[in-house]
């Protein structure tokens, strides 16, 4: 019997050495943001504005959808633009519509949403089809005191109607929950967005960076969080849409939607794990807690070719042995570690 033949829609695979697909990319366009929240940037390190990457030590967009297409080769089928908060970069939309042309890739976007409202309707006319809203409480006194720059609830609430109405829907909607800081106000999302159409995701609370002051008693599990929302709104479990999804997904039994949950502490996902980051400034991470990186940006500048740059990236993946979360109770804490603001979760 003859192999089978590659059909042409069959994506090119590169493994790791846990045999692990490349799949996805994140791309961070800025490691700045507007917020301050205090799990990610808090206030203390990050100041009001901290010594962030000058403009000249971004990637271009010329550059990064070249990166783009490189990986697109290797295999990625996912790209995912993200920041620091990716709509503060100048002329995003641009960006969008460039990489919107990359071939059979699905094109998604994860933001705060301050500035959601104003440019909904530019991102999905650039051919944005999918946007991630980071929203962690609606209680507006404790969503402004975890954003700590005093910005209400209500202009992301109107971020999210606006994207869903520029078509960007389903939006998904992630909240981080932090014991004693807004677990209290749980329940109140999930009654929100049940049966509004959007998707909300409870994320446990990670050990990223090394400036939010982690520590295991603060992380809710999702087990928990099931426990206690499905006292209230029955829910059952649903089987992943992919292979390696991040999110367990769950459903309302009586027809109110989906709700998901992260548990990337206590379920850790390594296992499945087919997610790239490009930082900002070029740097390829092959884990969210990953301590260096590998520099794209220089062989880029001088001059290298397409196929030098696809095998170095190949080479990457190919050593990859990451799987951090797994590791996680034998690790020790004090490893350096790039910050969550870097490469956009
Ligand atoms: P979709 O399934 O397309 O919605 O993508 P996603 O769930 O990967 O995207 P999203 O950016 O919404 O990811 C949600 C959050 O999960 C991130 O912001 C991170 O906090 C966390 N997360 C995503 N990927 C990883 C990962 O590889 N490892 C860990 N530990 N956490 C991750
Ligand atoms: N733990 C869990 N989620 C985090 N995020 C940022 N920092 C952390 C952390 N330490 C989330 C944000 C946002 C996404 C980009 O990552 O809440 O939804
Ligand atoms: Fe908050 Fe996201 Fe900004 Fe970090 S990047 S400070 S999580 S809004
Ligand atoms: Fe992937 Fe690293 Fe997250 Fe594990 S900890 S799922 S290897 S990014």
């Amino acid at each position: 019997m003859s192999p089978p033949t590659p059909s042409s829609t069959t994506p090119a695979e590169v493994r790791d050495r846990l045999g692990r697909a490349l799949r996805d990319l994140r791309i961070s366009v800025t490691d700045r943001c507007n917020f301050r929240c205090r799990y990610c940037m808090p206030r203390e390190v990050f100041g009001e504005r901290f010594t962030f990457l000058p403009r000249s030590e971004l990637l271009t967009f010329e550059e990064i959808h070249r990166l783009a297409l490189l990986f697109h080769g290797l295999g990625v089928r996912k790209l995912r633009i993200t920041g620091g908060e990716p709509l503060l970069r100048q002329d995003v939309d641009r960006l969008i519509g460039m990489l919107s042309g990359v071939p059979d890739v699905e094109l998604a976007l994860t933001t705060n949403a301050s500035r959601l409202e104003e440019m909904a309707p530019r991102l999905a006319a650039a051919g944005l089809r999918r946007i991630t809203v980071s929203l962690d409480s609606l209680d507006d006194a404790v969503f402004r005191k975890m954003n700590d720059v005093e910005f209400p609830v209500e202009r992301v609430l109107a971020g999210i109607e606006a994207a869903a109405e520029a078509g960007l829907a389903p939006v998904k909607i992630n909240a981080m929950i932090r014991r004693g800081v807004n677990d209290h106000t749980v329940l109140e999302l999930v009654r929100y967005f049940k049966d509004s159409g959007c998707i909300l995701r409870f994320i446990e609370f990670m050990d990223v960076g090394t400036t939010n002051g982690w520590r295991l008693d603060d992380v809710v599990s999702s087990a928990e969080l099931v426990e206690r929302i499905g006292a209230v709104f029955p829910i059952e479990p649903l089987a992943p849409n992919y292979r390696g999804e991040v999110a367990r997904r769950w459903r309302f039994v009586d027809g109110g939607g989906e709700i998901g949950f992260i548990s990337s502490v206590s379920q850790p996902f390594c296992g499945d794990c087919s997610r790239a980051r490009l930082s900002a400034e070029g740097q390829l991470y092959t884990c969210l807690f990953a301590s260096a990186g590998t520099d794209l940006r220089a062989p880029l500048r001088s001059g290298a070719a397409d196929p030098a740059l696809r095998a170095l990236i190949e080479s990457v993946w190919q050593r990859r042995v990451d799987r951090y979360s797994e590791l996680r109770s034998r690790a020790t804490p004090e490893l350096e570690r790039i910050e969550m603001s870097y490469i956009g979760g």
